[in-house]
């Protein structure tokens, strides 16, 4: 891409903009669906921060759009100098005019853009349209850590939006033995502030996959309890069932729960009708077989294992294929992971 002029060095007003952008999307990561979460700072030529907004969700405004509402709402579009973003602004007409329109129409002549936007069938990007129009246009390198960033909040975009599958977060427990299996008569056997971190986690994906097993032993609810859940959402329960057993009963309570419940005989069928419902991030709550099956076909972005241990905090490990995982924004989780491949660019190239 063509480098234009910049009137803000990095360090200025930039990596804090990054920040408020990237954390104010990642308050949205989980409401998005088929949508990626994306954020956007305004600032003014002084490098001072106007105004962050985030998409919400599919149908509503766009991070930029929202942004520049908002400046124009406060007074303070006259000032708007510079847009951070932390994803590819769109140039395309789906359900919102296309962001380029809106920055070209703004007195913003400064873009800076977290990550390059991964759809593949979108020709014509906006970062080429902003330049071309003369805007000063910098794309956050992939190794910085505002690229990482940028690149972990839209991984599972970037993996369904390439027709791949959703990202898949496993999430297993196990207690001082080793053992996945609750004790009689119990659901879970972790601490409270585990059982926290699994519902945070809950309420940033959008779907959950279980087996028949876990259905059958626990008939769980799965619904966000822990944490504050996004307004209205409405996820998805995708069973492993190959014989076609799943309790009606148990359907039906999870309907009324609010989920939508569907069933596949393999682990192809599975991840088609995720794709198919626009999941972008499923995380999978199964027992020991399904784990095992799904281990075994390799089907995982990254693993969540929580250690219970009755004396002391409970021990939580993450493995991730690549450092761009998107549990790096979910509130709680470790900083230190286990990643099998240092990847500096998108996680589904
Ligand atoms: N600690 C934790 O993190 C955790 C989390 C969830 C559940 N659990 C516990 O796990 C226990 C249940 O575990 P589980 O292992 O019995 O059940 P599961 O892993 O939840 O379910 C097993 C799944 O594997 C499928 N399956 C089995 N063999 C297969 C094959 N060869 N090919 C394709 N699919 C196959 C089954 O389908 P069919 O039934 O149709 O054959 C079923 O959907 C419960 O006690 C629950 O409390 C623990």
């Amino acid at each position: 891409m063509q480098r234009a002029r910049v009137q803000l060095k990095s360090g200025t007003g930039i990596a804090s903009a990054y920040a408020a952008a990237i954390a104010e999307a990642a308050r949205f990561v989980g409401a998005t669906a088929p949508n990626p979460p994306v954020g956007c700072a305004i600032l003014d030529a002084d490098g001072e921060i106007l105004t962050v907004a985030a998409h919400h969700r599919a149908g509503a405004p766009h991070a930029e759009a929202l942004a520049l509402l908002q400046c124009e709402a406060a007074g303070s579009l006259s000032r708007a100098a510079t847009a951070v973003i932390t994803l590819e602004p769109c140039n395309h007409v789906g359900r919102t005019r296309p962001c380029t329109d809106a920055l070209l129409a703004s007195p913003i002549r400064d873009v800076w853009i977290g990550a390059g936007d991964p759809n593949p069938r979108v020709t014509g990007g906006g970062a080429a349209r902003l330049c071309e129009a003369g805007l000063a246009v910098q794309v956050a390198p992939p190794d910085s850590p505002e690229g990482r960033d940028c690149l972990a909040l839209i991984a599972p975009f970037t993996s369904f939006i390439r027709g791949l599958r959703p990202w898949i977060t496993v999430k297993q427990a196990l207690d001082a033995e080793g053992s996945m299996i609750p004790p009689a008569g119990a659901r879970t056997f972790t601490a409270p502030l585990s059982l926290h971190l699994a519902h945070r986690l809950r309420r940033a994906t959008d779907a959950i996959i279980t087996g028949m097993g876990t259905v059958l032993a626990d008939a769980p609810h799965f619904t966000v309890r822990h944490v504050a859940d996004h307004a209205d959402r409405r996820r998805i329960i995708a069973v492993l069932d190959r014989t076609g057993a799943l309790p009606a009963a148990w359907r039906q309570e999870a309907q009324a729960r609010g989920f939508r419940v569907a069933t596949a005989p393999d682990l192809g069928g599975l991840m088609q009708l995720l794709l198919d419902e626009g999941v972008l991030w499923a995380m999978v709550e199964g027992g020991p077989r399904l784990l095992d099956i799904l281990a075994r076909a390799s089907l995982w972005d990254d693993w969540l294992t929580i250690r219970h241990r009755p004396e002391g905090e409970d021990l939580v490990g993450i493995r991730a294929r690549t450092a761009i995982t998107p549990l790096r924004l979910v509130e709680g989780m470790p900083a230190a992971m286990t990643v099998e491949r240092e990847a500096v660019c998108s996680p589904a190239s």
